[in-house]
């Protein structure tokens, strides 16, 4: 009796942001970078270079800027109430440095939402997503080479800037979490189930005297329907890691959810590929939309290897998530481990 409730109480999700790979074609979901927009970064820089203002000193002026304004809202749009994820082409960004694409990439970020800080034990504006090879431990997966799962970064928005591409691979795929939801639902509602019920996540804050994690004392929901939007966070690797401490064993019924949700996300009908070119702009809605990579092969010259800057934006018009979606956010100054 429980169990036909619950079935009959699930609905199909629908809406703009509910969509697969078929419903694009000969790469309409590409924007053109606006004219204006390339005109305000030209001017931006400029202002930089005059100013011989580095990254990491820079401010941006309090007011936002003529040519971006419009851009920021558009994004803002097709992130909030259209497909979730937002495509720009076009701007040339050969004269410009990196330390000079770190900040147009801050001012694109201020200019849709709130752009918060990445990570708690790497604070920082803008991340290089780059294969760091022998140079770290990789302990984060924009510091990897090779595949990534499909998942979700922990914010509101995450935006990426293609600075430059691998030799061969790294498409950035992205699935609507929506039709994963609805597929899920005409094949797998058990798993749907434990999917909302959710997982325990170690406690992002909280450390005992001997410095060890321990379980939050709540579960984390992969989908839930907050005030009529059914929201999806999903990142395995807290998951898992509560296995790894010895602190929690997934029951079978979660491995088996876990497996079936990464299994059905790969499947290809599903999946926009995005083969990101140098000036490429993406950014996601991580309430709605999901992505991975592909496998790649690198350049061994460091200079050329793949590289694409990152920002997180919280987006405070959007309704507020309860405590159990382990999401940044900006105004509780918390933030993702
Ligand atoms: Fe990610």
């Amino acid at each position: 009796m429980d169990a036909i409730a619950k079935e009959t109480a699930r609905q199909p999700v629908r809406g703009p942001h509910v969509w697969d790979a078929g419903d694009f074609q000969n790469g309409e979901w590409i924007s053109p970078f606006p004219e204006a927009a390339s005109t305000a970064i030209r001017k931006l820089i400029d202002e930089v270079r005059a100013a011989g203002v580095r990254f990491e000193d820079y401010t941006p002026i309090p007011e936002l800027r003529d040519g971006l304004t419009e851009l920021g809202e558009d994004i803002r749009d097709a992130l909030a109430t259209g497909t979730g994820f937002s495509l720009l082409r076009g701007l040339d960004i050969s004269d410009y440095s990196l330390d000079e694409l770190k900040i147009v990439h801050q001012e694109m970020g201020r200019h849709i939402g709130l752009v918060t800080l990445q990570t708690a034990d790497h604070p920082a504006m803008i991340s290089e997503v780059t294969d760091i090879g022998d140079a770290g431990p990789k302990e984060f997966y924009y510091h990897r080479g090779g595949p990534l799962p499909f998942h979700m970064d922990p914010v509101d928005v995450v935006g990426l800037l293609c600075i430059r591409p691998a030799l061969r691979g790294g498409l950035s795929g992205i699935v609507s979490s929506g039709a994963l939801h609805n597929l899920l639902l005409a094949e797998r509602p058990d798993v749907l189930d434990t999917l909302y019920r959710g997982f325990f996540h170690l406690d992002r804050h909280y450390l005992t005297e001997d410095g060890g994690r321990v379980l939050n004392d709540y579960r984390s929901p992969v989908y839930s329907d907050i005030r009529g939007d059914t929201v999806c966070t999903y990142l395995s690797e807290p998951i898992l890691m509560t296995e790894r401490a010895g602190l929690y064993t997934l029951t079978p019924e979660e491995r088996d959810a876990l497996a079936v949700f990464d299994e059905t996300a790969r499947r290809p009908e599903l999946i926009l590929d995005m083969d990101l070119q140098p000036g490429d702009f993406q950014f996601l809605n991580n309430r709605h939309v999901l992505h991975s990579r592909s496998d790649y092969e690198d350049y061994t010259d460091k200079e050329k290897a793949r590289m694409l800057l990152r920002v997180w934006m919280t987006m405070p018009g959007w309704t507020k998530l309860p405590r159990e979606i382990p999401f940044t956010d900006a105004e509780l100054g918390t933030l993702p481990t």
